[in-house]
């Protein structure tokens, strides 16, 4: 009796020891050796430098991001995970493919408007500017008329800053809060450019009623095509050419839709 009742406790205590022992033999293995495996939560906002600096490349964008402190604004509406941010950024070609005056002849807070003018303070897929196209005219970070008109093109957004007519042609990020679109050329605001229209023989300004918005784009085009043609390259001139004929296809498609 009591052997046996010395057994059963016995045999309590060596289990109750070695359900403790082992406890204490699984428990220490996972902190020790390796302490980083549950400190690793997904980074919760999307770090535009970092975004920036290694697609692209954006290296100008970048720099006027951070010479203007606009970076800090857009950083902050990235952060902001209720609204999120869709930046369009223009690669370094499309920069380079500017005429020298078009952002060298502005002031300081000019070239911030130009950069505000190039994000909008919401996040959209790409899905969602087919819903965009429907509203005229959708307000940028850079406020009052700056503001940008979106064509749906069978899945291709086409985005008019009423100065120039670009597009999207790639999404180097698109994951809610943050979109961010590479574009073909600087989305330059008719704002700060509409009155600056290069060389071009604009005649009298007479404020038209209806094709206001062409006439910008048209003169960009005609000045693109006679301007360069001093280079000595004819393969240039040739594409410049092409590149003109090119426009008037796709202004006189935009007149076709304009009168439909
Ligand atoms: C983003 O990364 C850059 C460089 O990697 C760093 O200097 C900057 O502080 C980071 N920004 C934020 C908001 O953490
Ligand atoms: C964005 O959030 C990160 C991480 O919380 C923070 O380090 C950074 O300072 C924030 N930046 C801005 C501009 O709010
Ligand atoms: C577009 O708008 C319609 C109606 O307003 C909505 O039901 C639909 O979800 C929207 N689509 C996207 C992609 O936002
Ligand atoms: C946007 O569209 C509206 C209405 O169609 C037009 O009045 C406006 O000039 C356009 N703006 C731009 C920037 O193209």
């Amino acid at each position: 009796m009591d052997f046996s009742m010395i057994f059963v406790v016995s045999n309590i205590l060596l289990l109750l020891s070695s359900s403790a022992f082992a406890k204490t033999v699984v428990s220490p293995p996972s902190p020790s050796p390796t302490p980083t495996p549950a400190p690793a939560p997904a980074p919760d906002f999307v770090n535009l430098t970092d975004l920036l600096s290694v697609a692209g490349p954006f290296h100008t964008f970048l720099q006027y991001l951070e010479s203007t402190k606009v970076l800090d604004t857009f950083q902050n509406q990235a952060n902001n995970t209720e609204e999120g941010i869709t930046i369009f950024v223009p690669k370094d070609s499309a920069f380079s493919a500017l005429k020298k005056p078009s952002l060298s002849k502005l002031k300081d807070d000019q070239i911030k408007q130009v950069i505000l003018f190039h994000a909008l303070p919401h996040f959209y897929s790409l899905a969602e500017f087919k819903n965009l196209s429907q509203t005229s005219s959708t307000p940028t970070f850079a406020g009052g008329d700056y503001t940008l008109n979106f064509t749906d093109d069978s899945g291709t957004v086409h985005i008019s800053s009423g100065w120039s007519i670009t597009k999207v042609t790639s999404a180097v990020h698109a994951t809610d809060p943050v979109a961010i679109y590479q574009v073909d050329k600087v989305l330059l605001p008719e704002a700060i450019f509409g009155t600056d229209i290069p060389p071009a023989p604009a005649p009298a300004p007479t404020p038209e009623i209806a094709p206001a918005a062409d006439s910008p784009t048209q003169q960009s085009a005609e000045s693109k095509s006679t301007s360069p043609s001093s280079s000595p390259d004819g393969s240039s001139s040739y594409k410049i050419i092409s590149y003109g004929i090119w426009a008037n296809i796709v202004l006189a498609t935009f007149g076709v839709l304009m009168v439909l």
